[in-house]
């Protein structure tokens, strides 16, 4: 609850949608190490892409076990950050552990593939979230960027009405390194890229609502 200064006003914030977006510093170490892992995968999945992320492709076993290979020092940069992002929503819970991703899968998007809008189950995530490891050169503004789109449905139309309360579209640029988070009922999608040379790489997460249990454990592996 707010109170506003010198008014006899109570305020609140309802339906915030929080986004987060951290980087790992030390991404361009473990660049490579997490292309193989990735290409390695697919490649025994028999998978070259992901045209409109199907979710029977996305959980084939090849893919989602990734999770096992990643090095130990990305695991920390992805709890830490999950971490701080559930203790922005909630404060007073946690600490998290990977078991507490419930899924997790990568994404590789070559020339002109895309995901369709979509959101994840609220069933299985509390939290979504989508790591660049590797992202092509583009020649226009919105290739190969993640959209999010505005929660509150279409009443976010006019021009004036989204100087005041925000756009209806929440743009994410891919830079390698970058961890991005938001909530699942949050319907997002990927813009296709022009490169004919490089492949954009991603690893996206769900957290489960076991994270929510809070307070117990500690952030094993
Ligand atoms: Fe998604």
């Amino acid at each position: 609850m707010y109170a506003a200064a010198e008014q006899n006003v109570a305020m609140d914030l309802a339906w915030p949608t929080i986004i987060s977006e951290a980087v790992f510093e030390e991404a361009d170490q473990y660049r490579d190490t997490l292309i193989n892992i990735i290409e390695r995968a697919a490649s025994r999945a028999g998978v070259s892409g992901q045209t409109g992320r199907l979710p029977e492709l996305t959980m084939r076993p090849e893919l989602v076990g990734i999770r096992k290979d990643l090095p130990r020092e990305w695991w920390t940069f992805v709890l830490k950050s999950i971490q701080a992002h559930l203790a922005a929503v909630r404060p007073g819970l946690y600490p998290i552990g990977s078991k507490q991703v419930s899924e997790l899968w990568p994404n590789i998007h070559r020339i002109g593939e895309f995901h369709a809008p979509h959101f994840h189950s609220f069933e299985r995530s509390v939290l979504v979230g989508t790591y660049y490891v590797g992202v092509p050169e583009v020649r226009s503004e919105l290739e190969a960027c993640l959209a999010l789109m505005d929660p509150r449905g279409r009443i976010s139309a006019s021009a004036e009405y989204n100087k005041f309360h925000g756009a209806s579209e929440y743009i994410v640029q891919p830079v390698p390194g970058k961890l991005v988070l938001f909530p699942p009922h949050v319907v997002h999608y990927v813009y296709p890229h022009r490169s004919t040379t490089a492949v954009r790489y991603s690893i996206s997460f769900n957290v489960s609502k076991a994270a929510l249990a809070g307070g117990t454990g500690s952030a094993d592996f």
